[in-house]
């Protein structure tokens, strides 16, 4: 039997609606238990922006609250409006009891300063986890709100039982919001860490040299089909969280590519995640986990997190 793996293998696809689908129903059980205290938690949004694809992820952000019992608040700005309204906006956020968690939608447009808004939320409904605060509590070890995307990556690895202990971990693109804080977190002396862990980007000279060594690689570039399977080992476990439009022959236009060429890849890995239904879904339920947490840190209600 072992001699037809090699002829018959196929990686396991990690479908991350299923997972993401458990950790709401997790999540439904806390938010009853806020419920039986009073507390129902809020998030709000705030979109500066006439990206379409910053439009869909709000809504479906907004959509996923209304799901699963969060009372959502959206605010809209037009992308040409003085900084100082985002500011203002954040600022009556943080005042409103309601809201428990502040999400703003990033990319900011170009004459709004993203650091200015970042440390405008309060820390503690800074449920993305970009306020300075909360990024060097996770470096130290200490993270309160974890940033949703790898939060989500590190959730699709412990769903199949990908140990990271160990491991060596490369990691393609280093984000604020995705490569740095998923490096520090791997890095961990936790059971979600102790990996040795390697951060690769734009100016890796010999990214290929580097892919092929790991045990899991986690693409995060946003280069579409970047990573192909003649630069990754027999066996490897692959997480992909690029979301790229391409130019398609069908009725949108475009479609979705990750960072990672599948077929190829799937051909050399023991797992492997979709694009889409692969990390997408998870950012969106870590987002909920972060935002239950918060109202519960809020109003001193214990809740057990899925
Ligand atoms: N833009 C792309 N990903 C994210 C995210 O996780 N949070 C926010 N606020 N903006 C984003």
């Amino acid at each position: 039997m072992v001699a037809e793996f090699a002829v018959t293998h196929m990686a396991t696809v990690i479908d991350g609606n299923a997972v993401a689908a458990e950790i709401r129903g997790g999540l439904g059980e806390a938010i009853d238990a806020l419920g039986d205290a009073g507390v129902t938690p809020g998030l709000a949004t705030v979109l500066m922006s006439d990206d379409p694809a910053s439009e869909t992820y709000v809504s479906m952000k907004q959509h996923a609250c209304e799901e699963v019992g969060i009372n959502g608040i959206h605010v809209e700005l037009a992308a040409d409006a003085p900084a100082e309204e985002l500011y203002e906006t954040i600022a009556e956020l943080n005042d409103d009891p309601e809201v428990n968690g502040i999400l703003v939608q990033m990319p900011v447009p170009d004459h709004v300063d993203e650091s200015t808004v970042l440390e405008a939320i309060d820390p503690a409904k800074d449920v993305d986890g970009f306020h300075p605060f909360n990024v060097g509590r996770l470096v130290a070890g200490e993270a309160r709100f974890r940033p949703c995307t790898p939060h989500g990556v590190l959730k699709l690895l412990e769903s199949v039982g990908v140990d990271t202990e160990g491991k060596d971990v490369v990691i393609v693109g280093r984000s604020q919001i995705v490569g740095k804080p998923l490096a520090n977190l791997l890095l961990q002396k936790n059971a979600d860490g102790n990996a040795t862990v390697t951060v690769c980007h734009s100016r890796t000279t010999d990214l290929a040299a580097h892919t092929r060594r790991a045990d899991i690689v986690i693409a995060a570039a946003g280069a579409p089909e970047l990573i192909t399977g003649d630069m990754l080992t027999d066996g490897v476990t692959v997480i992909d969280v690029g979301v790229n439009r391409v130019d398609a022959d069908n009725e949108k236009g475009y479609e979705l590519v990750g960072d990672v060429e599948f077929d190829s890849a799937e051909a050399k890995a023991e797992y492997i995640t979709p694009v889409p239904g692969g990390v997408g879904p998870m950012t969106i339920a870590m987002l909920l986990y972060n935002t239950v947490l918060a109202a519960g840190e809020q109003h001193d209600v214990r809740v057990a997190l899925p």
